[in-house]
C-alpha cells in the first residue's frame, strides 16, 4: 500500500485526507505545531503517529510521497527535506514564494531522483482537460482573446490568521492566494506567455499585500487576455473565457467546476466544435482528487506528475512579472527576471523588501532559503 503524510493539519488538510482515503493511500502520520488540532485531526482520520515537528516526522518516517498543507512560507524548506528523505511531495499552493526557490526545488528533484508536484485542481476537472486538448491539437482554431476573473470576498476574520496578509508569510495577496487557481489554468490552456502589464493595489483591507490586482498580458501565439483578481467583491465568482477563432469557452464558478459550468459557443460556419466539445468525459469535477488521482499513476510509472515543479514555473514566473510590473509601472518581458533581480528573491521583490523594512519587530524579512 501507498504510504502517505500530511504535513500542517488546519483548512484545507481534511480535502487532502479525504482524498487519500478515496483513492487508498495509507495515511501514516501527521505533524502540526497545534497539538490539539493535530491531536483532533489524526483521531478524525486514523492516523497512528502524530508530530509537533514536520522535520522529525520526515527523519522517522518511511514515506512514498509527503502532502504539505501548512502556511506558504513553510513550504519551500519542507518540500526539500522530504525530497532528501526519499519522498515524493504534494504541496499546497503556492509551492513556494520565490523563483529563487522554486529553481532549488527542481534542482534537488534532480539530484534525488524525487518529483513535487503544486495543488492546482483547477487543471484537473474533466472539463479543464478536455479544453487543453481540444486546444492542443488544433481544434478550435487559433486562440485570440481570453478573460480570467477571480472576483472574491475576504472580510478582516479572514486576515485575523496571523499568516495572512504579509509578504513574509502569505508569500502575497490576492494574486498569489486566490487569483492563482485560475491564473495557473489560463496560461496552461494558453501557452507560452510574452509580457505582462499590471496595476497592484491595497484598496480596502488593513494589510500588507494586495487586496486587487489587474494585468494584460500578451501570447506567444499573439493571443490577448486581461485577468483580475479581487478579495473585495461582495458578488464573488470567478469567470474564464477563452475565445479561439472557432468558438467561445466560458466556465463560470467559484471555488470549482463541474462540466455543467461550462459553455461551448462556436463561432458562425464552425457549428462541429459544438460536437467536439460535447464528447467531453464525464466528471470528475475539478477537485484534490481528481489531481491526486494522477499523480499516485506518475508515482506508479516512476514519471514526473503533472503540475511538477519545473511545469509550473510559467505560472510563478507570471506573479512574480505582474508584481514587478505593478511596482515599477512597466511591462515586464517573460524571462527577464533573473537572479540578482529582488523579483527572483522575492515574488514580490521590493513590495515585499519595503514592508518588512517598516514593519518592525517579529516579521523576519522576505527571503529566499539561501
Ligand atoms: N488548493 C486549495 O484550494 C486551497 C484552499 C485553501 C488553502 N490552500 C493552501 O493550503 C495551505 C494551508 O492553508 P489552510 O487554509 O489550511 O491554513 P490553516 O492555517 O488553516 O492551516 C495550517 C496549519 O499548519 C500548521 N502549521 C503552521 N506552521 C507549521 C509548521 N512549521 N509545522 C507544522 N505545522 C505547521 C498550523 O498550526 C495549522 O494547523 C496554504 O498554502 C493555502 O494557500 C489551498
Amino acid at each position: 500500500m501507498t504510504r502517505a503524510a500530511i504535513l500542517g493539519t488546519g483548512g484545507i488538510a481534511r480535502a487532502h485526507a479525504e482524498a487519500l482515503k478515496n483513492l487508498g493511500v495509507e495515511l501514516v502520520a501527521a505533524a502540526d505545531i497545534d497539538p490539539d488540532r493535530l491531536g483532533a485531526f489524526c483521531v478524525e482520520h486514523g492516523i497512528a503517529r502524530s508530530y509537533g515537528d514536520a522535520g522529525e516526522l520526515l527523519e522517522n518516517e518511511e514515506l512514498d510521497f509527503v502532502n504539505i498543507c501548512t502556511p506558504p512560507s513553510t513550504h519551500a524548506g519542507f518540500i526539500l527535506q522530504a525530497l532528501s528523505a526519499g519522498a515524493w511531495v504534494l504541496c499546497e499552493k503556492p509551492l513556494c514564494g520565490s523563483l529563487a526557490d522554486l529553481d532549488r526545488i527542481v534542482a534537488a528533484e534532480r539530484e534525488t531522483g524525487g518529483h513535487c508536484a503544486s495543488v492546482f485542481q483547477w487543471r484537473f476537472g474533466s472539463a479543464g482537460q478536455h479544453l487543453k486538448r481540444l486546444a492542443g491539437a488544433g481544434a478550435l482554431g487559433k486562440s485570440l482573446v481570453g478573460l480570467c476573473q477571480t472576483t472574491w470576498y475576504r472580510d478582516a476574520d479572514y486576515y485575523a490568521v496571523p499568516w495572512r496578509g504579509r509578504w513574509a508569510t502569505e508569500l502575497g495577496g490576492v494574486t498569489m492566494g486566490q487569483g492563482i487557481h485560475a491564473i495557473d489554468l489560463f496560461l496552461w490552456i494558453l501557452g507560452d506567455w510574452t509580457e505582462v502589464t499590471a496595476q497592484v493595489a491595497t484598496l480596502d483591507r488593513e494589510i500588507e499585500v494586495e487586496d486587487v490586482s489587474a494585468a494584460l498580458v500578451r501570447f506567444q501565439s499573439g493571443a490577448v487576455g486581461a485577468i483580475l483578481n479581487s478579495v473585495l467583491s461582495p458578488h464573488q465568482e470567478t469567470y474564464l473565457r477563452f475565445d479561439f477563432q472557432r468558438a467561445s469557452v466560458e466556465v463560470r464558478s467559484l471555488y470549482s467546476y463541474a462540466n455543467q459550468d461550462w459553455q461551448c459557443t462556436p463561432a458562425a460556419g464552425f457549428e462541429a466544435v459544438r460536437d467536439a466539445w460535447e464528447e467531453i468525459p464525464a466528471d470528475p469535477p475539478a477537485s484534490h482528487e481528481a489531481q491526486f488521482r494522477a499523480f499516485l499513476e506518475s508515482l506508479e510509472r516512476g514519471e514526473a506528475p503533472p503540475a511538477s515543479a519545473s511545469e509550473v514555473r510559467p505560472t510563478l514566473e507570471f506573479i512574480s512579472s505582474l508584481y514587478k510590473s505593478g511596482a515599477k509601472g512597466a511591462p515586464v518581458p517573460r524571462g527577464s527576471i533573473t537572479p540578482g533581480d529582488p523579483f527572483y528573491r522575492h515574488v514580490a521583490g521590493t513590495l515585499a523588501e519595503a514592508a518588512a523594512a517598516t514593519s518592525g519587530p517579529g516579521l523576519s524579512p522576505p527571503k529566499s532559503l539561501e
